[in-house]
């Protein structure tokens, strides 16, 4: 099987992308697809650098038997080298990595998480920051979906 680097990306690298980062981890573990398939998430933003996930996003993943535990950092232009694909959650955040890849290849490799969607319509993964208990558990929902999504496509060689 052919390996893949993944880099998941959202705004604040704190509840969306983290979580993505943390779902996909467990899934290729369970699977046994460690060695083909790295994985790590940034945010465009930087604001929360350093920052573990949010408290709210770690407690629901823990519910659902994940652990979100990866450091925020800022997405930079380096990443288009270390990554086969970057996969932003939402339209802002495609339009921002686009604007930072250098060129035409490195745009290639961007992608919108909800490309990978199975069972959900959602055009996009919508920001959980501001919402209640509801918005974080969509956002799982609409992450496992799509995690799903993408790993199947990988270890059929559609990617
Ligand atoms: P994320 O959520 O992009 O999914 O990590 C956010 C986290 C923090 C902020 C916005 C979105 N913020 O404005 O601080």
């Amino acid at each position: 099987m052919k390996n893949y680097r993944i880099l998941f990306v959202c705004l604040g690298n704190i509840c969306r992308s983290p979580a993505a980062e943390g779902i996909l981890k467990k899934k290729i573990k369970e699977e046994g697809l460690e060695d083909n398939i790295t994985i790590d998430s940034a945010g465009t933003g930087g604001y929360h650098n350093g920052a573990l996930p949010d408290s709210r996003m770690r407690h629901h993943g823990a519910r659902r038997g994940y652990k979100f535990d990866s450091i925020s950092r800022k997405l930079s232009q380096n990443d288009f080298e270390r990554f086969d694909m970057i996969i932003a959650m939402d339209d802002s955040n495609y339009h921002n990595i686009m604007r930072l890849a250098p060129d035409l290849e490195a745009e290639k490799k961007v992608y919108r998480m909800v490309d990978f969607s199975v069972n959900y319509g959602h055009d996009h993964i919508p920001d959980p920051y501001y919402s209640g208990a509801d918005g974080f558990e969509l956002v799982l929902d609409l992450l496992e979906d799509a995690c799903e999504g993408l790993l199947d496509k990988i270890k059929k060689g559609e990617l």
